[in-house]
């Protein structure tokens, strides 16, 4: 190896090994992350990572794939089995692709959709400058209510009414309670329209049993992410529970020959080890996320915290929100950076009134992998604890880093899986 290619790679794993640590000695709290298992780890880092399998078990166009086809079968079961749906593919890369993959199987370009805005929290595929964009959509957005952090139902049926869109897609990023599914899905029906969830961020939640259950109110179609409350590797799922082989041969084919050629064959393997460790252990870890989520909150309001939705308990997902100054002040981003020098990592992000991505007013922050670290409400009032002597207290965050990583030595395996 000359010095050159040398100082290249030792750069590259260090920066690799540092990441690592960075995430395993403070409190990882990006509400879309996760950690995977051990196992999970191992499918992840098979051969199967330089493999190519297109088109589904039993009918593949390359020689090679017996062994998974295996996979890709008890996979295909499992995600049945978890999600309680008569359709999964458990192909997609990504969310996004998951979304990408619906929207081609369900509206053609020009047809009219409407969505969740990305102001008030809706994801960016589902905005012009993501999948609904590409697709080519008439993109309209559901009246808000920001008290209560979800669509005005009154207002939102009426508006799907008048617009008669093709497809009704809810979900969101920001995502702190149940959508109001089952009034929304029939004014859909009743135009005609297809409905679609996309549950990527509280997808654990959902198959745990502790959100909503958006196949049985009235979603034709959920996709979702497999690494954000649900405690896979990254990727996506696309679920449906209508009985209809057509639809089933169109939504497959969304995704082969659609949007995927190759669908990353470990992640795969990962995907479908999660899905046996979330049948043994998933409905435990989804009822402790919660419960961590809504102990959080609390502590992070009694510390003094401005915590959103108060009047409803302030949430029932994995989420919790927090302001920190003035609309559009950049307070959020500058609380992040300095919870991150004490070894706690969050994201800033918009809240109500917020118009500017990059300078917003507030934190969303998630419980998902404190939890499966073992942690527990009284840990919550720690970390609630942490917050209040960086944030309001203006400690030293080095201090106050000793203190997160002492918290942390304690909860350094995973839980909620099976041992190796
Ligand atoms: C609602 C929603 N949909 C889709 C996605 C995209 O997921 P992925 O990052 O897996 O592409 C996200 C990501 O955060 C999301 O919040």
């Amino acid at each position: 190896m000359s010095d050159n290619h040398r100082s290249t790679i030792s750069q590259i794993l260090d920066a690799v090994d540092r990441s690592g640590e960075h995430y395993g000695t403070g409190f990882p709290m990006i509400a879309s992350e996760n950690v995977i298992s051990p196992l999970v780890r191992r499918a992840c880092n098979s051969d199967l990572h330089g493999r190519y399998a297109e088109g589904l078990p039993g009918k593949r166009y390359y020689q090679g794939c017996d062994d998974f086809d295996t996979i890709e079968a008890i996979g295909i079961q499992l995600a049945q089995k978890v999600f309680n749906s008569s359709f999964a593919n458990i192909q997609p890369t990504s969310g996004t692709v998951s979304n990408i993959g619906a929207l081609k199987a369900l509206v053609k370009p020009g047809d009219r959709i409407s969505a969740v805005s990305t102001a008030d929290g809706g994801h960016i595929s589902h905005a012009q400058m993501g999948a609904v964009g590409l697709r080519g959509l008439d993109l309209h957005t559901y009246p808000w209510d920001i008290d209560r952090m979800e669509p005005d139902i009154d207002a939102a049926a009426a508006m799907i009414r008048d617009t008669e869109p093709a497809l009704a897609l809810f979900g969101a990023s920001v995502f702190l309670f149940p959508t109001p599914l089952e009034e929304l899905a029939d004014v859909a029906h009743e135009i005609g329209a297809r409905v679609m969830y996309d549950g990527a961020h509280v997808l654990g939640l959902i198959a745990g049993g502790v959100f909503q259950d958006p196949l049985r109110e009235g979603a034709d179609v959920m996709t979702g992410s497999s690494h954000k409350t649900f405690p896979g590797p990254q990727g996506g799922f696309l679920l449906s529970n209508n009985d209809d082989e057509k639809f089933h041969r169109r939504l497959n084919n969304a995704v082969f020959p659609g949007t995927n050629s190759s669908y990353h064959l470990h992640h795969v393997a990962g995907k479908v080890v999660a899905l046996s460790e979330f049948e043994a252990f998933g409905k435990q870890y989804a009822r402790d996320t919660v419960r961590n989520a809504k102990a959080l909150a609390a502590a992070l309001a009694t510390e003094g915290f401005d915590v959103l939705a108060e009047d409803r308990g302030f949430t029932a997902s994995h989420q919790v929100l927090t302001r920190h100054g003035e609309t559009d002040s950049g307070a959020g981003r500058k609380a992040a950076a300095m919870l991150e020098e004490a070894g706690i990592i969050t994201n800033m992000n918009m809240l109500p009134g917020d118009t500017k991505a990059m300078t917003p007013s507030g934190l969303r922050l998630g419980v998902q992998e404190l939890t499966r670290h073992g942690m527990g409400t009284t840990e919550m009032e720690e970390v609630a604890t942490c917050f209040r002597r960086v944030l309001i207290d203006q400690e030293d965050p080095s201090t106050v880093k000793t203190r997160v990583n002492q918290i942390r030595s304690d909860f350094t395996e995973v839980r909620y899986c099976f041992q190796e």
